[in-house]
Parts: structure tokens; sequence; C-alpha cells
């Protein structure tokens, strides 16, 4: 019986790193997409170090929604099938830019929601009925409700939210199992630009924790930390009189 494999798509994001250093105790082999080579051998060496039997980095474009379809080919042939799969990668981008800016945010739209859907439906596609598979997706409480300052990276959140709600339903009863991850303010690069002081800012540390904890126990969506479920509840309700007026 080989090991499990985890495929990490976007192993060089901050929470991606946090995630991956847990399970490679387990002693798991590890596929590890991206775009940066040297920083994915980076990560790569650093996960052997903590028990990993192995981390093969995968260099592409992961929004390059053209290769998917062989990307995922290659990795059945080279690793066999995949028993984790990490959809870890995107963009946040700059709402006033993106408005005005077409093709940007055609190209947001495609890293955050199409391309991440698509890598989903390859994966499924190429998998044996009695293969188990969780797939962990790591969504956003953007996703919750329509913002102004970030309606555009929201609106591909909150799609990829209702796929994999729909997955989740399509494979009920299967070994195919299917995680929503939705953090809220976390330090990591993504949120270089942002002023992080205040409670609600959480580390890829305790986002990694939390996944962790919800693969477990079997839960198929995660706000993290716990405090976003019920901010978010709150927000969704605020009547539009109220809502209308936040600058939020
Ligand atoms: N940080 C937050 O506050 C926050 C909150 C809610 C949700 N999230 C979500 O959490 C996930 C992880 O983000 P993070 O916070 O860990 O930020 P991060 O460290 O900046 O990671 C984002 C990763 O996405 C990769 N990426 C983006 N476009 C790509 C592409 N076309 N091909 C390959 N890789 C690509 C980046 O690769 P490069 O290094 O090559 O740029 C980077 O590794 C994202 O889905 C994000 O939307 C983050």
């Amino acid at each position: 019986m080989s090991t499990d494999l985890v495929v990490i798509l976007g192993a060089t994001s901050a929470i991606a790193q946090a995630y991956a250093r847990r399970r490679a105790a387990a002693g798991v082999r590890f596929v590890l997409a991206g775009r940066r080579e040297e920083r994915l051998k980076v990560v790569a060496a650093d996960l052997v170090t903590r028990g990993a039997a192995s981390a093969e980095p995968l260099l592409m474009d992961l929004s390059a929604i053209g290769a998917i379809e062989s990307a995922v080919e290659t990795i059945h042939a080279r690793f066999g099938p995949p028993q984790e799969i990490v959809l870890a990668y995107g963009i946040l981008g700059e709402q006033t830019v993106l408005e005005r800016d077409v093709a940007a945010a055609q190209a947001a739209l495609d890293v955050n929601f199409t391309s991440a859907a698509l890598w989903q439906l390859a994966f499924l596609k190429g998998r044996e009925a009695t293969q188990p598979l969780t797939t962990i997706v790591i969504g956003s409480v953007a996703g919750d409700r329509g913002r102004r300052t970030n309606f555009i990276y929201g609106a591909a959140k909150a799609g990829i939210d209702i796929f994999v709600q729909g997955l989740a339903h399509a494979y009920a009863g299967t070994p195919a199992r299917f995680v929503l991850v939705k953090p809220g303010f976390v330090d990591t690069p993504m949120t270089a630009g942002f002023v992080k002081s205040g409670p609600l800012w959480s580390t890829p540390d305790r986002v990694a924790t939390d996944i962790e904890r919800a693969v477990r126990r079997g839960a198929r969506v995660v706000y993290t930390p716990w405090f976003w479920r019920p901010i978010m509840a709150v927000i969704r309700r605020l009547p539009w009189f109220v809502f209308r007026r936040l600058k939020i």
C-alpha cells in the first residue's frame, strides 16, 4: 500500500505551507504546484525535513485553464491518484483597478474561480469511484456578501463556495469529501498592504490548525477563526438601508 498523496495547488501560499507542515509529520507524499520554482524547492526540502516521504514541485501557472487536464493526467501518471487536494492559490487584486480594467478582472476571476472549479472537475474525472479523496478549498468570508471594497474577489469566492456545495451534494455517500475553508483576515503576503492590528487578524498557523481539525471531524465548511461565522451571519442579515451606508 503506497503512502497517501497530497496535491497542493498554490504550495507557496503561507496558509498552504502552514497546513503542509502539519501533514508532513504523517509521512505523506506531496506534489507541490506553483509558479515560483526556487520557492517551491525550498518548501519541498522543508517538508521532507519535517517527515514527508517525498515532495515534488510542479511548476505551472495554475490559472492556465487549457493546461489543467493534462497536468492532472501527468500527476496521475507519475504519482498515482491523490488522496487529498488542497486548493490554496489565489489573488486579492485591487478592487478599484479591477473595476476599470476588464482584462485584469477576467484574470482575477480566472485565478480565483474558473481555474479553481476546473481543477476539481479534472481531478474528479480521473478518479476511480471507490477511491477516497478529500478536497480542501480555501474560499473566504468575502464570499458571504457582496461588498463595495472587494466584490470581484468576493464574487469568485462566492462562486467557489456554491461549486463546492454542489460537489458535496453530488458526491454525498461516496468516498469523495469536500471541505470549504473560509478565513477572515490572515497575516500573509496576500495582505501585505493592510494595517494588521486588532483582534480580527489571524495567522496561517491558526488557519492550518482549523483546517486540520475540520478534516478530522468531517466538517464541510469551516470559518477560521470560528468568530467569523457569527460575524458573517450578522453581515449577511443586515438590512439594505443599514448595509448601503457601511464603508466595508
Ligand atoms: N490572507 C488572507 O487574509 C486570506 C483571507 C481569506 C482567504 N484567503 C485565501 O487563502 C488562500 C491562500 O492565500 P494566502 O493568504 O496564503 O496568501 P499568499 O501567501 O499570498 O498565497 C497566495 C498564493 O497563490 C499563488 N498564486 C496566485 N496566482 C497563481 C497562479 N496563477 N499560479 C500559481 N500560483 C498562484 C501565489 O503564488 P506566488 O507566490 O507565485 O505569487 C501564492 O503562493 C487564497 O485562496 C486566498 O484567497 C486569504
